[in-house]
């Protein structure tokens, strides 16, 4: 580890900085966790799992979705456009399962079956957030292309604090 003249180091300056959708993933995925823990919970315990389904699609069918639906929008037409066309395509394979997931979550016809397809889809949800901030982002930015800019004025890709 070397000293800069600034008296930061070659390691620090060379850490990661986090994607400008980083706090709205981190929104989404809290929200998302808790209502499949509400469900799951209630599914093991013998409880109504009707209302925390209902619930938990609705939010996926909302927020979820609206900010994945924007988000191919506009970063995957930019990641084609800096010619990641592989990238593209595996991440439209990802959203593609989500929203096949969340059909089976709704139309699951015993409540195990909704809370393993509800399982299986947040963990899915977690590697498709790290794929953007890991992958996308990174790609785009070597690209050239500013994305902080690019989801300016759009609250489903940012976030409760710019609303
Ligand atoms: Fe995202």
């Amino acid at each position: 580890m070397n000293q800069t003249t600034n008296g930061s180091t070659d390691t620090q300056s060379a850490l990661p900085v986090a994607a400008p959708t980083h706090a709205h993933h981190a929104e989404l995925w809290s929200e998302l966790s808790r209502r499949e823990a509400a469900l799951v919970n209630a599914v093991a315990g013998g409880e109504d799992y009707e209302p925390l389904r209902r619930e938990l699609v609705a939010f996926l069918r909302g927020e979820v979705l609206h900010h994945l639906q924007t988000e191919e929008m506009v970063l995957y037409n930019a990641a084609r456009g800096a010619g990641a066309h592989a990238l593209v395509d595996a991440l439209e394979l990802d959203h593609y399962s989500l929203v096949r997931l969340v059909d089976h979550i709704d139309q699951a016809t015993t409540g195990l079956d909704a809370a393993l397809s509800a399982r299986a889809l947040t963990v899915l949800f977690v590697l498709r957030i790290e794929k953007e901030e890991g992958v996308l982002v990174p790609t785009l930015t070597a690209a050239g292309v500013d994305v902080s800019t690019l989801i300016a004025g759009r609250p489903e890709m940012q976030g409760s604090d710019q609303h």
